[in-house]
């Protein structure tokens, strides 16, 4: 297998001003991506803001190394501020290969006491972020016949957490938009997939044990990132998750089912009387897309 290079490939990496961002953006710049370091600054519920040295000093440090880096301090969140971050990529460098959406804050509340601005912002940095900063890109990627986006959802997405309503909405939405891209950008040679990552950042600080995070370096996330945004992936509409050396596939499952055959009408206690069966998953298995998933369901009812 040959290494993995981004020689003349230009990425941009959102919310790249530290943590798993910084890590990736480095690791990318390291092996020849021209990168875009995207980062508004700001706190981690999304406060602040316009701290412009989180993305300088990740700038620095590429241009150190010997790499080529352009910062950039414009929302995710907002439809210009993607449309700018874009622009920087387009104006440094001439193009855009790879997206990766990676910025993020929490607003972590019970949902009895979240607020209507709690849910607003968390889906707006991360949901609207990853579709904002996809769709200013979408144009290039397909004018290159070339593109490789990396989203980034959440185990809180994928399974659900107390205290965080907002965010594990966003963080499955995300999986939902990444899988509809990896559709429609087939053709275009796009791959879109997403990670679910574990790892020490202001983030989970709080959270996880000193000793823990040790363990979980956002440099243990970042190679399945580049795999993923390189030429040599050929995978797209996959969820893996990754953290301190572990890395899986992630899959929505459905299971063999059973078949109600309606000769005595369709009743609740029919379904009653089949429940296990109905949670059966030992048969299941996932589905390349939705017309896949449907026919399954249409071939049981069907016949
Ligand atoms: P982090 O807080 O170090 O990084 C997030 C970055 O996004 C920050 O530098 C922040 O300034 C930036 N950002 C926030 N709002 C922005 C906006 N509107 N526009 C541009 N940049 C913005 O946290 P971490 O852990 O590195 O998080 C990175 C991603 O990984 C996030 O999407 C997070 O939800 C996700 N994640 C992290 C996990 C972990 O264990 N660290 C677990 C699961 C998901």
């Amino acid at each position: 297998m040959s290494d993995i290079r981004f020689d003349n490939r230009v990425a941009i990496v959102t919310g790249a001003g530290g943590g798993l961002g910084r890590s990736h953006a480095l690791l990318l710049a390291s092996r020849g991506a021209k990168v875009v370091v995207n980062d508004l600054g700001g706190s981690v519920d999304g406060s602040g803001g316009g701290a412009e040295k989180a993305a300088d000093k990740v700038v620095d440090e590429i241009k150190a190394g010997g790499g080529e880096a352009v910062a950039n301090y414009d929302g995710v969140d907002t439809w210009e501020g993607a449309q700018k971050i874009v622009a920087t990529a387009k104006d440094a460098f001439g193009k855009v290969d790879i997206v990766i959406n990676n910025a993020g804050i929490l607003r972590d509340v019970s949902f009895m006491k979240m607020q209507e601005g709690d849910w607003h912002k968390v889906l707006a940095v991360h949901l609207n972020g990853s579709c904002f900063v996809s769709k200013a890109a979408w144009p290039l990627l397909r004018e290159n016949q070339y593109g490789r986006i990396v989203f980034t959802t959440s185990a809180a997405g994928l399974y659900g957490n107390f205290g965080q309503a907002n965010y594990s909405a966003a963080k499955l939405g995300i999986v939902g938009l990444a899988k509809t891209l990896a559709h429609e950008g087939a053709k275009y040679n796009i791959k879109s997939n997403v990670i679910a990552p574990i790892a020490k950042s202001r983030m989970t600080e709080t959270v996880m044990p000193p000793n823990m995070l040790e363990k979980l370096l956002p440099e243990f996330v970042s190679p399945l990132v580049a795999y993923l945004c390189s030429d040599q992936c050929e995978e797209s509409a996959q969820t893996y998750s990754v953290g301190g050396g572990y890395v899986s596939r992630v899959a929505i499952v459905e299971g063999a089912g059973i078949i109600i055959d309606g000769k005595g009408g369709h009743a609740p206690e029919d379904v009653v009387a089949k429940w296990k069966e109905i949670n059966d998953l030992s048969e299941a298995k996932p589905f390349a897309n939705m017309t896949e998933a449907a026919g399954h369901v249409m071939k049981g009812a069907l016949g």
